[in-house]
C-alpha cells in the first residue's frame, strides 16, 4: 500500500526578535549569525502560547485544509521534547482541542528533534498494517526551542509547529518504506527534568549530527546500491535535500558531508552549485523562525511544498532527521503529481504580518513564558493557554476558527 503524507501544515507565532537585534545586544557582529548560523529572525511565543496550543493550531488548520473530519482520525501522536507535565501526555490536550473521537490511540514521544519522524514513521507503518481498512494517522512535531540568555546557543531558539495527516492516499509525500537509521549514547544537547533551558556541547553537538548523517546515510545507500549505475551518486537520484536545520548553516555543513560520503570527496565547486540547486530551496523558512527541534526539518518540508509543489511533482526528494542523544534518520519520498495543487502549508501565512519585537521585548516575553494570560486582539493562533489552575494546564479556543 503507499503511504505518506496526505496534507501537511505549519503554524509558527507570529512574533519574531531579528538577528541583528540580538547580535547588537549581546555584542557580537551581525554576519557571525546571518552568515555564519545563516539565521534571520526566531520566532517567539507569547505567554498565552505553549507547545500545547501551537500544536493545536496546526492540527486544526491541517484538517480543514485537508477536508478531515477530526472524528475520523485513529492515532494521534506529538512529538516534542517540551513536554508540559511528567505523566501528562502534550497530545491529549491537543485531543480534546481538536475534537478528536475517543475512538483514537494518542500518546506523546520524545527523542530529541527525532521524535516527529518517529512519530511519522510509526504513524505511516500503522496505515500499513491495516490493508482492509484506510485509516488515517495525525502527527504533529511542536517544540519551543530556549537556551540560556547571553548563551551560544541563544540566537538558534525558534518555536513552531507542523502537523502532518498520514494516510492512504498521499498529496503531499509517498514515503519510502526504506530507511538508513543510526543511533549512539551521546551527551551532546540535553535537559533535565528540572531545567527549562537545553544544555548543549555546541560543537560537539555538530560532530554527532555529522557522524549520524554520516552513519544513517551510509545504512540507507547501501540498501540502494544495486540500483546504481556504476559511479553514479544516490544524490544524482534526488531532486532536493531537506536536512533538520536547527541553524541553516547546520545544512550547508551536512550537505557537504552526504556529498563527501556519496561520492568519496567533493570540490567546492561542485557543492557550492548542488547545495543552491537541491538544499537551498528548503531553508528560507526556518531562517526566518529558527529551531523548532522536532519540527525543523518538517518546517522545511512543508515550505518547499508550499513553494515548489508544482515543479517537484513526480520527483524524489531526500531528509535527513537528527535527534541528539541521538538517533538520526535518512529516508526518501516521492512528490505527487497532486502536491501541485496542495495549496497553503501555512509557512507563508506564519511569516506574513509578522510582528518584529526588540530585545526588552523579547527578554520580557521569555520572562513571562507560559504564565497564561489573554489572547491579543489581532493574535494569529487558534488556541489559547489560560494558565495553570490547582496545579491543571487550562486551554481555550482564541476565538471562532479561522479560515485555513
Ligand atoms: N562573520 C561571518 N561569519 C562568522 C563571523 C563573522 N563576523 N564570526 C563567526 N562566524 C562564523 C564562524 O566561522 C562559524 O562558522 P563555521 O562553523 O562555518 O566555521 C559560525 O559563524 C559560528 O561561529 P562559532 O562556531 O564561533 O559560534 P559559537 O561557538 O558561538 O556557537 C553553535 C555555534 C555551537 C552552533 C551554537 O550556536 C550552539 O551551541 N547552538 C545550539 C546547538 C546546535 O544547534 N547544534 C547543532 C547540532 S545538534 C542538533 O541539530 C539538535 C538540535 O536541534 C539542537
Amino acid at each position: 500500500m503507499s503511504v505518506g503524507i496526505e496534507h501537511i501544515y505549519a503554524y509558527a507565532p507570529q512574533h519574531a526578535l531579528p538577528l541583528p537585534a540580538l547580535a547588537e545586544a549581546r555584542g557580537v557582529p551581525a554576519e557571525k549569525l546571518t552568515q555564519g548560523l545563516g539565521v534571520r529572525a526566531m520566532a517567539v511565543p507569547l505567554p498565552c502560547e505553549d507547545v500545547v496550543t501551537l500544536a493545536a493550531t496546526a492540527g486544526a488548520r491541517c484538517l480543514r485544509a485537508a477536508g478531515v473530519d477530526p472524528r475520523t482520525i485513529g492515532m494521534l501522536v506529538v512529538a516534542t521534547e517540551t513536554g508540559v507535565d511528567h505523566s501528562k501526555p502534550v497530545s491529549i490536550f491537543v485531543h480534546e482541542l481538536l475534537g478528536i473521537g475517543p475512538h483514537c490511540r494518542t500518546y506523546e514521544v520524545k527523542h530529541a528533534c527525532y521524535g516527529g519522524t518517529a512519530a511519522l514513521m510509526t504513524a505511516a507503518d500503522w496505515v500499513r498494517a491495516n490493508r482492509t481498512k484506510a485509516r488515517r494517522a495525525l502527527v504533529i512535531a511542536a517544540d519551543i526551542a530556549r537556551y540560556a540568555l547571553g548563551s551560544p546557543g541563544e540566537p538558534t531558539q525558534g518555536a513552531g509547529a507542523v502537523a502532518m495527516l498520514v494516510g492512504p492516499e498521499p498529496r503531499a509525500l509517498f514515503l519510502s518504506e526504506e530507511s538508513g537509521v543510526h543511533a549512539s549514547n551521546v551527551y551532546d544537547f540535553w535537559r533535565p527534568l528540572d531545567r527549562r533551558e537545553a544544555l548543549v556541547d555546541g560543537k560537539y553537538s555538530i560532530e554527532c549530527y555529522l557522524d549520524a548523517l554520516t552513519g544513517a546515510f551510509r545504512a540507507f545507500r547501501d540498501l540502494e546500491r544495486p540500483a546504481l549505475e556504476e559511479g553514479e551518486g544516490l544524490v544524482d537520484r534526488l531532486a532536493q535535500l531537506l536536512y533538520h536545520a536547527p541553524f541553516p548553516k547546520m545544512a550547508a555543513k551536512a550537505h557537504r558531508r552526504l556529498l563527501e560520503v556519496d561520492r568519496g570527496g567533493t570540490t567546492d565547486e561542485i557543492y557550492a552549485a548542488s547545495y543552491r540547486d537541491l538544499v537551498a530551496p528548503g531553508l528560507e523558512a526556518v531562517s526566518q523562525v529558527g529551531n523548532t527541534y522536532t519540527a525543523s526539518l518538517y518546517f522545511c518540508l512543508a515550505s518547499l511544498l508550499e513553494d515548489e509543489g508544482r515543479t517537484l511533482s513526480g520527483r524524489r526528494i531526500g531528509l535527513f532527521s537528527y535527534g541528539s542523544g541521538c538517533c538520526a534518520e535518512f529516508f526518501t519520498g516521492v512528490v505527487p503529481a497532486s502536491a501541485a495543487s496542495l495549496g497553503a502549508t501555512g509557512v507563508r501565512a506564519s511569516l506574513a504580518g509578522r510582528q518584529l519585537i526588540d530585545v526588552p521585548t523579547y527578554e520580557q516575553l521569555l520572562h513571562d513564558s507560559e504564565q497564561g494570560g489573554r489572547a491579543p486582539a489581532d493574535f494569529t493562533g487558534e488556541f489559547v493557554f489560560h494558565g495553570i489552575r490547582d496545579d491543571r494546564r487550562i486551554y481555550g479556543r482564541a476565538r471562532e476558527a479561522l479560515a485555513a
